[in-house]
């Protein structure tokens, strides 16, 4: 599938469509599964053979099916009528745009969203993304693989700061936090606070506690939200860019197709040129200052 062009036109459908998904997750309340649908597209990333990732691949029955994605056909079926609306934006581009979009309408930090995503129909085996079950060295080995770190782990567990867990779909029942539709740094504090009646923490949040690494970043973000929207952000359009550079121009790789907007290359070329100009005008205005009250007062 071909890379797009990320041209202005595909720039206003990109602002269209980020209007669209506000209002459609505004009145369907579903930003939690449209974050999830988002994570789940980008966390199958390997980047040793760099597959997988954000590429729209779980549109893909045999992927939406995975064990790990149950319920997410209910957010691809959501953004299908959008996709109609503006059919030049990827799949890749609109689910990973609906995710920050979910955080944004929640009250969470802006993501800076990029687009330029390519589609990909293949699929990765299935056991990519994390087992719920399981503890610190089996996310380690996720999150590692995908090129992610520590940091990145910890925040970015801090999108269950929204949404719940569903019996039918997962077998854990129960919001982690009690606005599960707030986005804010609750998720931290609740971890820290124990066990709560009617709220859930699954093994894999509360290894959070336990390891020496992961744990300092947990006592940040309880205590400093400005310091958990600002990680989050950072590691979200990290997994949301996962393995752009090797496909898409716009993500810098100029080798990946001749697709890129030749006005756009313009215009940065051109603000590069006047900032240049500009950084010279101060200059030589500067130094006749200096020059003239050197002169001044030698007299
Ligand atoms: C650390 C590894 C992770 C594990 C093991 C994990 C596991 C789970 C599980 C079991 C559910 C319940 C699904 C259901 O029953 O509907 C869930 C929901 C959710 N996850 Fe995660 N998750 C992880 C990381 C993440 C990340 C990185 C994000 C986003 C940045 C995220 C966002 C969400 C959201 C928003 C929901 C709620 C969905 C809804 O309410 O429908 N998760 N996760």
């Amino acid at each position: 599938m071909p890379v797009p062009v990320v041209d202005n036109a595909y720039l206003k459908a990109i602002e269209s469509a980020r209007r669209d998904l506000r209002a459609f997750i505004a009145e369907k309340n579903c930003a939690p599964l449209m974050l999830r649908l988002a994570w789940h597209d980008a966390g199958t990333y390997d980047a040793v053979s760099k597959t997988g990732g954000p590429n729209g691949s779980i549109r893909s029955e045999r992927e939406y099916t995975h064990a790990a994605n149950n319920g997410l056909k209910i957010a691809i079926d959501f953004c299908e009528p959008i996709k109609e609306k503006h059919p030049t934006i990827t799949y890749a581009d609109l689910y990973q745009l609906a995710g920050v979009v979910a955080v944004e309408v929640t009250g969470g930090p802006t993501i800076d969203f990029v687009p330029g995503r390519k589609d990909s129909v293949a699929t990765t085996p299935e056991g990519r993304l994390p087992d719920a079950h399981l503890g610190a060295k089996h996310i380690r080995d996720v999150f590692f693989r995908m090129g992610l770190s520590d940091k990145d782990i910890v925040a970015l567990s801090g999108g269950h700061t929204i949404g719940r867990g569903h019996k039918e779909r997962s077998g854990f029942e129960g919001p982690w936090t009690p606005q599960p539709l707030k986005f804010d740094n609750s998720y931290f504090k609740e971890l820290l606070r124990g066990e709560s009646e009617g709220l859930l923490q699954l093994p894999t949040d509360k290894c959070l506690l336990e390891d020496p690494s992961f744990r300092p970043y947990v006592d940040l973000y309880a205590k400093d939200e400005d310091a958990f929207f600002k990680d989050y952000a950072e590691s979200h359009k990290k997994l949301s860019e996962l393995g752009c550079k090797h496909t898409s121009p716009a993500f810098g790789n100029a080798k990946a197709s001749p697709a890129v907007d030749s006005h756009a290359s313009t215009a940065t070329v051109l603000a590069h040129s006047a900032f240049g100009l500009a950084v010279s005008a101060i200059v030589v205005v500067l130094s006749y200052a200096y020059e003239v009250r050197r002169k001044t007062a030698l007299k």
